[in-house]
């Protein structure tokens, strides 16, 4: 896709978020008029990029990239005697971060897109294969297929009301590099003259997601500095595995001086075991986005465990209006 919009359209800014425009009851059918692979084909697992339309519905031109939207899933993945994981039919609403800007990949706001991995498993007991319901309905949607969405919902991701006077630190892992994608090209094609990272973690070199579009946006761009962390094939300096909050550690003589700046914003979206290692970083640089709980120092916070009590503690301390996350 080209990232650039064309010349000669002018860009409405982003809308105000509205939410829950269409619940469970109350669906919108949206259609499904584009689909890519967006990991390398040679592996074994396998992520889509689904356009949907969404014309002539109340979302068109009203989401916010940072919202999610529910996807319903139906035929043989709405059947509970088809071999579906978790019982994921239990409550059928799936929830997916949004991909594209808020004028969607046609420019136009009617559409909307999703980034979304295949989950597959087997059963531990019977070897026999098993399919989450909705990223499997979705990844098999074929164009012109129709699809139940809902929402979209959220309002604590999204990029400020004034976009272009901040400088953004994004850390993304697997598919939680959705909203980055539609974040950066509501940023370049607005004129975004500030500093922005993206450092994305993924366990093979095979995974990372968007890798042209990103590369492009840094050839581009001389503010955009695009950094992966390939845990599986790269090492830290300890040895063990190359995670993002290795690659942020590495950064540090640039990311100090930016992160403790008060118009820079820190999205973390993805595994949320990456945030104890971003935190107890955070803590190190003495960023600022995180205050001290009570009682407690900076060195007893790099010594906690992830199951220590306090560390319930240390994930509320973070300043909201500054660093901001969608973790799961
Ligand atoms: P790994 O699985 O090698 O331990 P995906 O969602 O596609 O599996 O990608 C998630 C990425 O995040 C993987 O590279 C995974 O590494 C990595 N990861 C797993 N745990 C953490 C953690 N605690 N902190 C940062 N990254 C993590």
């Amino acid at each position: 896709m080209n990232l650039q919009k064309p010349d000669q359209l002018t860009l409405p800014p982003a809308p105000p978020a509205a939410v829950n425009l269409y619940t469970p009851k109350n669906p919108f059918t949206a259609t499904v008029v584009g689909r890519r692979r967006i990991n390398d084909p040679s592996s074994p697992n396998f992520c889509w990029h689904v356009v949907l339309d969404i014309r002539g519905g109340q979302m068109e031109g009203r989401y916010r990239i940072g919202q999610s939207i529910g996807v319903v899933p139906e035929g043989r993945f709405n059947d509970p005697k088809f071999n579906v994981m978790n019982r994921s039919l239990d409550s059928k609403i799936r929830l997916y971060s949004i991909a594209s800007a808020c004028w969607g990949d046609d420019w136009r706001g009617e559409t909307v897109s999703l980034c979304v991995k295949r989950e597959v498993d087997e059963n531990e007991e019977t070897g026999e294969l098993v399919f989450g319901a909705a990223s499997n309905f979705i990844c098999d949607a074929q164009l012109g297929d129709r699809m139940q969405i809902t929402g979209p919902v959220g309002k604590s991701f999204l990029l400020p009301e004034n976009p272009l006077p901040h400088h953004y630190v994004f850390v993304a892992t697997g598919t939680g590099i959705a909203p980055f994608r539609g974040m950066l090209i509501e940023l370049f094609n607005q004129g975004f003259a500030g500093e922005a990272w993206l450092i994305f973690g993924v366990p093979y070199s095979t995974e990372v997601m968007y890798d042209e579009e990103f590369r492009q946006w840094s050839q581009n761009h001389p503010n955009f500095h695009y950094r992966t962390a390939i845990s599986r094939e790269q090492r830290n300096r300890e040895g063990g595995k190359l995670y993002v909050q290795h690659r942020l550690e590495e950064e540090e003589e640039r990311l100090i001086p930016l992160l403790r700046r008060p118009e820079t914003r820190l999205y973390l979206c993805g595994l949320k075991g990456m945030e104890f290692g971003i935190y107890k970083w955070l803590y190190r640089i003495d960023s600022g986005l995180l205050s001290l709980p009570p009682g407690m120092t900076v060195e007893a916070i790099q010594a906690m465990t992830r199951e220590s009590p306090d560390w319930m503690k240390v994930e509320k301390a973070r300043d909201k209006e500054r660093l901001f996350k969608e973790t799961y």
